[in-house]
């Protein structure tokens, strides 16, 4: 909430000292904006142009959300480098929490032998997939997208298991019990799907405590990025570890009073 207010001021207060400035001049201004609009009308016939655009004004959109609600944050240019970040804030005993495994990219890359953060600690990792694909649509990726025909990625490891099935029924009350809440939470959102994601947060939330960690995949997409935005923001303030162009980690620092 309070939040919200800050991004409106901010903005009214970016227009004000825009207009007092001595840049601003309406009617280039205005012709300039004509001239981008006629370019961009003319070249978005092409469908990989307009598709292009329309990632780079998402990712503008997103930066833009970032800068105004955390400021500066490390930039990193693959989820890899966010990943390292979220290393170094390891703590004794980490529950790793991946919603949305596919074939398994993000799962090997934490559970590689050669990781050494992890030989330090005491941790387990749960992977939340059907190994089906996508159950709906999203974006212009149809149904089944990701899918591995139901094949569970071939990764060995005594800390690993799999929960196989739609998260609204194997993310259960059961296991949500079983959850050790002395231990840190790092939690990968990787369904890309706004329903099962929130279903998730709403069923995460109330274990979610200082130091536990919150990545977010497709935060420059709308449906993760309302999570976030209307979900998370509201119960908790999280800082930024480091953030890319669509990934974003962000440290739980406290909670919220009306959480
Ligand atoms: C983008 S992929 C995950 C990629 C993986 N985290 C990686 O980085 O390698 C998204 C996955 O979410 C899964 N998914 C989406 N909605 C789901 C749901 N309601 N329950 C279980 N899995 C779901 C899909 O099956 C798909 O494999």
């Amino acid at each position: 909430m309070v939040i919200r207010f800050q991004e409106r001021d901010g903005r009214r207060l970016f227009m004000r000292s825009y207009r007092n400035s001595k840049f601003y001049q309406p009617n280039k201004a205005f012709v300039l904006e004509k001239i981008i609009a006629l370019v961009i009308y003319r070249i978005s016939r092409f469908k990989y142009i307009s598709l292009r655009l329309k990632y780079a004004g998402e990712i503008g959109d997103f930066s833009s959300f970032i800068f105004l609600h955390f400021g500066k944050v490390k930039l990193r240019l693959s989820r890899e480098g966010i990943w390292r970040d979220i290393e170094s804030q390891l703590q004794e005993t980490v529950i790793f929490l991946e919603f949305g495994v596919a074939s398994g990219y993000l799962t090997q890359w934490w559970l590689d032998p050669e990781r050494l953060s992890l030989r330090e600690i005491d941790f387990s990792y749960h992977g939340f997939d059907t190994f089906y694909g996508l159950p709906s649509q999203w974006r212009d990726f149809p149904v089944g997208t990701f899918s591995t025909d139901g094949l569970v990625p071939q990764i060995n490891h005594d800390r690993l298991t799999f929960h196989v099935g739609l998260v609204e029924n194997t993310f259960s009350d059961e296991f949500v019990r079983s959850i050790n809440i002395s231990s840190q939470l790092v939690i990968f959102f990787d369904l890309d799907l706004f329903e099962p994601t929130r279903f998730v947060y709403e069923r995460i939330r109330a274990l979610l405590s200082i130091g536990d960690v919150i990545y977010f995949d497709e935060a420059r997409d709308k449906d993760e990025r309302e999570i976030l935005q209307e979900y998370v923001m509201r119960d908790f303030e999280v800082k930024p570890i480091s953030a890319s162009y669509s990934n974003i980690a962000l440290l739980v620092t406290s909670k919220l009073i009306n959480h």
